[in-house]
């Protein structure tokens, strides 16, 4: 464990960073912080590197990884063409929570790619992400550091808990700011596409380049969604999650469950007394960097019922109902 915070980045790269970069090279797994949620990272020109990954993750391999860069130069050398709205983006977003899906050239390990001709690339803003990437000086795929199917890990702590033994080491940079996932916008069709909300919000897209369309898996569960991570029950804690659509409802779906003999857990705008565990979320960018957060603390505190109060699909509300409709399984009050 590497301890890194982000004043030790405004001192210029620390010595500290060197020992994981080495390790990079060497064609293993580290983890390390970014502005959205911790990600597993290996070298993604290396096929050997790439499906570390997946092994210590036990992710389906038909699921292809993100690429992180920590200078725009290096696009280059890894997608076939940058279309104009793209670099409307990258000016805009860059370095940022925005991964674009562009046609990849053939370099990157198809491990990476899963065989697909496309491939997600981003640029984090968390300096010490920025910081080891640029020491690496090679694209580094990095999905989310958690057991594939796990809440994403928000802190290093979260990381070990699931990846403690099968991973090479980890850069601790302290709690993510965002708290969820890049958003995913793929540029290869005639019209963007988005695949995944997140950090970025499609308000905040659609002020840059005009309309854009979004998967249609993403509004019916009846669609096969366009990136195939979408399609796993993701984000699901150990314990049964609910969606409460109304908050006068809090008081009696807490007293069942607790008549049931069940632990409860809530995140809501306000304080449920006779909830076992409750995170109280004061805006919507409270409640998506303590969303998965709590999801794991409720686990360790051995809550089994937890209830998660909706919001509108604005903004950053988007990302969170989609990660929270997944982590519930559609299960609602
Ligand atoms: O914020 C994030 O994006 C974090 C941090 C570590 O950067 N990473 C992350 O990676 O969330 P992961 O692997 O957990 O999620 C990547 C998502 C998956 O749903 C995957 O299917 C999709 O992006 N994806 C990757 N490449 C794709 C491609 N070429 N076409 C469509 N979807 C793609
Ligand atoms: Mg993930």
């Amino acid at each position: 464990i590497w301890n890194v915070d982000n004043d030790d980045m405004k001192k210029g790269e620390p010595l500290l960073l060197q020992e994981p970069t080495m390790w990079i090279r060497d064609n293993k797994l580290i983890a390390f912080p970014t502005e959205t949620v911790y990600g597993l990272g290996a070298n993604a020109l290396s096929d050997e590197a790439v499906s570390k990954i997946f092994y210590a993750k036990g992710r389906p391999s038909d699921n292809p990884l993100i690429v992180h860069i920590g200078e725009k130069e290096q696009l280059n050398e890894l997608v076939e063409d940058i279309p104009e709205v793209a670099h409307r983006l990258m000016q805009v977003f860059w370095p940022g929570a925005l991964t674009l899906i562009f046609k990849a050239k053939p370099v990157l390990s198809t491990n990476v790619t899963a065989g697909l001709e496309t491939v997600g690339i981003r640029m984090p803003s968390n300096p010490v992400a920025r910081g080891f990437l640029k020491a690496c000086q090679l694209p580094i795929a990095a999905p989310s550091a958690n057991q594939s199917g796990r809440p994403s890990p928000t802190t290093a702590a979260h990381v070990l808990q699931d990846l403690n033994g099968r991973i090479d080491g980890i850069i601790d940079g302290g709690k993510t700011g965002i708290g969820l996932e890049s958003t995913v916008l793929s540029i290869v069709e005639e019209t963007p596409v988005l695949y995944r909300p997140g950090g970025v919000t499609k308000e905040d897209i659609e002020e840059v380049i005009g309309p854009i369309d979004v998967d249609k898996a993403l509004l019916s569960t009846k669609e096969q969604p366009k990136s195939p991570g979408m399609k796993y029950t993701h984000y699901a804690p150990e314990a049964d999650v609910y969606i409460v659509e109304e908050p006068k409802q809090f008081h009696s779906a807490i007293q069942r469950a607790k008549a049931n003999g069940k632990r409860v857990g809530v995140v809501a705008r306000e304080l449920y007394k006779e909830a076992d565990e409750s995170f109280v979320v004061h805006s919507l960018q409270d409640l998506a960097q303590s969303f998965y957060y709590s999801l794991r603390l409720f686990d360790e505190k051995a809550v089994s019922v937890i209830l998660v109060e909706a919001v509108s699909t604005i903004g950053v509300g988007a990302a969170i109902m989609n990660r929270l409709e997944k982590a519930a399984g559609g299960k609602r009050i």
